[in-house]
């Protein structure tokens, strides 16, 4: 589907097919397009072009109270001058179910949210993480066919977010509820989701899991969104089958033989190549030739922050324009300071084509 505010395109060609019962996160920098997204799921703007289909029937020209989908906004949108039970009954008793059985499923909600006995409190009288838990259960109340979220987690401080977080997981785990989430913050997209799509200026850059995402991205900007990517600029000896062996301009002696999952390498071609930060193997400068399986580069550290569980290093390597950036778990205080000498060992098989091409 597309949608253009003026002369904004939103959204460009959007096309998605999302699983039932999973859990699928819209990932992107603000102004991608996101909310305007999820907005139409929701029915709250109708796409200008395209059709959403839940469970194969057409929703467009749908209102948003006909659609069997519920959001849960940033801001939570809770009534102030109602209490929690008030809250979480409202929807239900819009739509006029029964005095009994709202009590019922309402009583289950707030239990299986931990809530059941904030029932009588106003929201001004909860804290962030339970007016979040509140805002989820007036949606999952309602037992949607689509549960939306529009960033849930933002108004939350870095620790509690990340056990809501957790919590978040478990309960659409249990309830095997369809959840498109919307995020800009990579960690929790990739924490969460059973599938992300990432998006730059409305358009769809890659569909994939987590794990495909981090190690196989099909550009740069993926790359780099998704995590710290050092791109190093290579030209490409041979390829097939979504893999290619890239002499590398750092080092003329042999090719690295990488991933090449978006098919951008063809023999002769200029193309730069991905990797991540914690994928070198790092050795002393004094060491033996290890027997990874790759190439070995000399580096000299230039800066160093520790980090407690691990540092990072900015190191320069002759041939390189830009330092690489390296993560390693160091075990002796000097390891990584200033001035060092190191070799770097990039595994046959991890790096990724992401540029040129
Ligand atoms: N109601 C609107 N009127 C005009 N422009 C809008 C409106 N909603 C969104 N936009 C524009 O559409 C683009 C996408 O916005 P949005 O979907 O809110 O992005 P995101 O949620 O990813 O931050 C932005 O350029 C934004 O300024
Ligand atoms: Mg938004």
């Amino acid at each position: 589907m597309s949608k253009s505010f003026g002369s904004t395109l939103a959204v460009d060609r959007l096309d998605l097919v999302i699983e039932r019962g999973s859990f699928t996160t819209l990932l992107g920098p603000s102004g991608c397009g996101k909310t305007t997204t999820l907005r139409m799921l929701a029915g709250f703007y109708e796409p200008d072009e395209g059709e959403i289909l839940i469970g194969g029937a057409r929703q467009n020209e749908v209102p948003p109270n006909r659609r069997n989908v519920s959001i849960v906004f940033q801001d939570y949108a809770l009534f102030p001058h109602m209490t929690v039970l008030q809250n979480v009954s409202y929807g239900l008793k819009l739509r006029r179910v029964e005095r009994g059985e709202r009590e019922r499923r309402v009583a289950r909600v707030l239990e299986f949210l931990g809530l059941d006995a904030l029932g009588a409190r106003h929201p001004h009288e909860l804290s962030g993480g339970q007016q979040q838990r509140v805002a989820l259960g007036r949606s999952i109340v309602m037992e949607p066919a689509v549960l939306l979220m529009d960033e849930p987690l933002s108004n939350l401080d870095a620790k509690l977010r990340i056990r809501v977080r957790a919590e978040l997981k478990e309960i659409q785990r249990v309830l095997g509820i369809t959840t498109v989430y919307v995020t800009h913050d990579q960690d929790e997209a990739l924490s969460l989701s059973d599938m992300v799509a990432v998006m730059a200026d409305g358009q769809l850059q890659q569909f994939s899991d987590p794990w495909l995402l981090y190690h196989a991205p099909v550009n740069r900007f993926v790359a780099d969104f998704v995590g710290y990517a050092n791109v190093i600029p290579g030209r490409v000896e041979h390829a097939a089958d979504g893999a290619a062996e890239v002499a590398l301009a750092a080092r003329s002696d042999a090719p690295l033989r990488c991933l090449d999952p978006a098919g951008r390498a063809h023999a002769g071609r200029d193309v730069g190549v991905m990797v991540r930060p914690e994928w070198f193997t790092v050795t002393g400068a004094a060491a033996e030739r290890t027997t990874v399986d790759g190439l070995t580069f000399e580096a000299e550290v230039r800066a160093t922050s520790y980090l407690g569980a691990f540092a990072r290093a900015w190191v320069d390597v002759e041939g390189l324009a830009e330092p690489l950036v390296i993560e390693v778990n160091v075990t002796r205080r000097d390891q990584l300071e200033r001035g060092t000498h190191l070799r770097l060992h990039v595994p046959h098989d991890r790096a990724v084509v992401v540029d040129g091409g």
